[in-house]
């Protein structure tokens, strides 16, 4: 039995479909704990309402980056995790940190890594004027937004989408690879390869959620 612990900063619907996820598909693994920076996080309600302990360190009570990750290591090992799970948790770590769970530390980010890091990126897919737009569930490593790569989706971009379009879309499709990713890594069946990502054994470790409606309505809309 694997001990999961999730970081939320708000909403917390990644974390709500892993949770969803674990139980439904009965996975070798408990949720520990979910663990929040700020007290208002919305999936801390959640969380709790499915008994699973909750707690919060919120940054603002602490001097600097390092006091602040120094506090929020010490809680997350007190639930012992086998795998700490960044979900929508909006907080640049410090190498210390991200170190201490070298290996043992997932991260959601809604673009299709390398590309756009940072924040706002279903603007500056916009902006680049991307056909393509996704989200990527990768290894933590000290370098914001980067590391060996788990799953990636897809969607398409059309003629209209704006960021809330596109930030929804891939929300769907971000509620299907991280539970699936989570999963690989509770099935032991996740190797790291220096900067990449074996998955044994191997099944798609990409989504592409574009229906035949959607692809009708795309190619009769804009001639593509
Ligand atoms: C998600 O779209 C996630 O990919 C993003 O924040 C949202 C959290 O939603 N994470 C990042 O931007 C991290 N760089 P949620 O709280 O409903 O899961």
């Amino acid at each position: 039995m694997k001990n999961l612990v999730i970081l939320i900063s708000g909403r917390g619907s990644n974390m709500e479909a892993i949770v969803r996820a674990c139980a439904h598909e009965a996975w070798p693994a408990r949720i520990a704990a979910v663990i929040a920076n700020r007290p208002d996080a919305a999936g801390l309600a959640f969380a709790a309402s499915h008994g699973i302990a909750t707690a919060v360190v919120d940054h603002r009570q602490y001097p600097d980056r390092a006091a602040f990750d120094a506090a929020l290591a010490q809680t997350i090992d007190g639930y012992a995790p086998d795998l700490v799970v960044l979900a929508g948790f909006m907080r640049v770590l410090t190498e210390g940190f991200v170190t201490h769970y070298s290996g043992r530390m997932l991260n959601i980010h809604p673009s299709l890594l390398p590309s756009f890091p940072g924040l706002k990126t279903h603007q500056q897919a916009l902006d680049a004027g991307c056909r393509v737009h996704g989200a990527t569930v990768h290894f933590v490593t000290p370098t914001l937004d980067h590391g060996p790569i788990v799953a990636q989706s897809g969607i398409p971009v059309r003629a209209g989408d704006d960021a809330a379009a596109l930030a929804a879309r891939v929300l769907k499709t971000e509620h299907v690879i991280y539970p699936r990713a989570v999963r690989w890594f509770v099935e032991g069946r996740l190797a790291l390869d220096g900067g990449r990502v074996t998955l044994s054994p191997p099944e798609p470790q990409w989504l592409f959620l574009d229906d035949v409606n959607e692809a009708q309505a795309h190619n009769a809309g804009e001639g593509a």
